[in-house]
């Protein structure tokens, strides 16, 4: 099968590759119908991560299953799935309570498993013809008989939808909130959406990217751009002095600071600053344990300066970690349907799985319009 195959930083190919197979009885084999590329696959391509050469990348897939293992009794051939970018077991602690994204069973001496990611296990991703989905009957999601007509919407239901819900979730956002998010990335947009369908008062997402702020603005929130002078004076102003309710932060370790030069605790300090006193901060951009290329000593031991005087001072809380996709696409997936939501709107690019090298180059660049790239293999 043709795959998009990781070979060292900043080079990666379309390659043919062994087909994906049924190994366990539980296994479902999708043909992946939708794969898209993720910011988090950027940290990857990068070079900022372990992952291994020969990798095949791609965490939000979507598809029709052709095979079913001799153990699967809900999924049939022919059905459309959605899968969530964590691949659990079903029947672990922490599966069994909902916190499908640290699975204790499916990367063994690890809490947390994903297709085609670092130090996430075994599994390969999806930007591919064929996908292995393990414990099949758990993890994937069978889509209504839209599937193909909604693919656009119904394929961010694998990750940056029910991430986004989460970064709200993690912050506490309740109707008549304010809410600030940093990022205008796919993960941050999709944040400003849950808290508007939750009902938040205002919602502010700060970036410098003029196109990612532009979707923004449409999806109902006040666009900040961070190059035009201070954020957090922008929010206070705006908040008359008290600071937003509510943070999430959607960019991660990567994140620029003022002089666009990388410091990973800028975000985290400045929603230190944004949030009001009691306010929560959901934070699901990516920060990591270990940094070795990054610049600075404390950085490449995944650490960073944190305002905590100040944390503690306004008794704010925080949350953070991998979305547990599986406690929130179901019914995402109905709103959908139901067509109240259709986060497929931020798609910038379509392309087949051959232009992924493509893809990758330009939504890494951050071309002005490359917003979120799906694949269509
Ligand atoms: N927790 C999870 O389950 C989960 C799931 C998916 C993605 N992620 C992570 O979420 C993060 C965002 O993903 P994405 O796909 O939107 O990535 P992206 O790289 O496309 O977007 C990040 C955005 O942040 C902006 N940015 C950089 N520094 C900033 C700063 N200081 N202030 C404001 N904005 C700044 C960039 O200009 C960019 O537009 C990544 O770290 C990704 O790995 C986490
Ligand atoms: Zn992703
Ligand atoms: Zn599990």
């Amino acid at each position: 099968m043709r795959a998009l195959v990781y070979h060292g930083p900043k080079d990666v190919s379309v390659d043919d590759v062994p087909d994906a197979t049924i190994e366990k009885p539980t296994d479902v084999l999708v043909r992946v119908t939708s794969t898209n590329i993720c910011g988090s696959d950027l940290h990857m391509y990068e070079g900022r991560t372990d992952v291994e050469q020969g990798k095949v990348l791609g965490h939000e897939n979507m598809g029709e299953v052709i095979e079913i293992g001799s153990a699967v009794d809900k999924v049939k051939v022919g059905d459309h799935v959605v899968l969530p970018f964590n691949i659990g077991c079903g029947f672990c602690k922490n599966c069994e309570s909902g916190r499908t994204g640290f699975c204790l069973t499916a990367n063994p001496g690890n809490a947390g498993a994903a297709y085609g990611y670092a130090d996430m296990g075994p599994y390969s991703g999806g930007q591919a013809e064929l996908l292995r989905v393990p414990w099949a009957d758990w993890n994937a999601l069978v889509l209504p008989e839209d599937a193909t007509e909604k693919q656009l919407d119904y394929v961010m239901l694998s990750d940056i939808l029910p991430t986004g819900w989460h970064g709200t979730v993690l912050a506490g956002v309740v109707p008549g909130d304010s809410v600030v998010v940093y990022g205008a990335g796919p993960v941050g947009l999709m944040a400003a959406l849950s808290a508007r369908v939750k009902g938040a008062d205002q919602v502010f997402v700060i970036d410098r990217q003029p196109d990612r702020l532009a979707l923004a603005e449409k999806l109902g929130a006040t666009p900040v751009d961070d190059s035009k002078g201070d954020a957090v004076d922008q929010i206070m102003e705006a908040t008359r002095g008290e600071g937003a309710d509510r943070g999430v932060e959607a960019v991660g370790y990567q994140a620029h600071g003022p002089s666009g030069e990388e410091e990973p605790g800028t975000t985290i300090n400045s929603l230190v600053a944004a949030v009001r006193p009691t306010g929560g901060i959901g934070v699901v951009g990516v920060f990591v344990p270990e940094d070795p290329t990054a610049k600075d000593e404390l950085a490449q031991q995944g650490r960073f300066a944190f305002d905590f005087g100040t944390f503690f001072f306004k008794g704010q809380s925080m949350g953070t970690g991998q979305a547990n996709v599986k406690q929130y696409n179901r019914a995402l997936r109905n709103l959908i349907h139901r067509g109240l939501i259709n986060p497929g709107q931020i798609v910038s690019q379509e392309l087949s799985l051959e232009q992924a090298v493509e893809g990758y180059k330009n939504f890494d660049d951050r071309l002005d319009g490359w917003t979120k790239v799906v694949l269509h293999p």
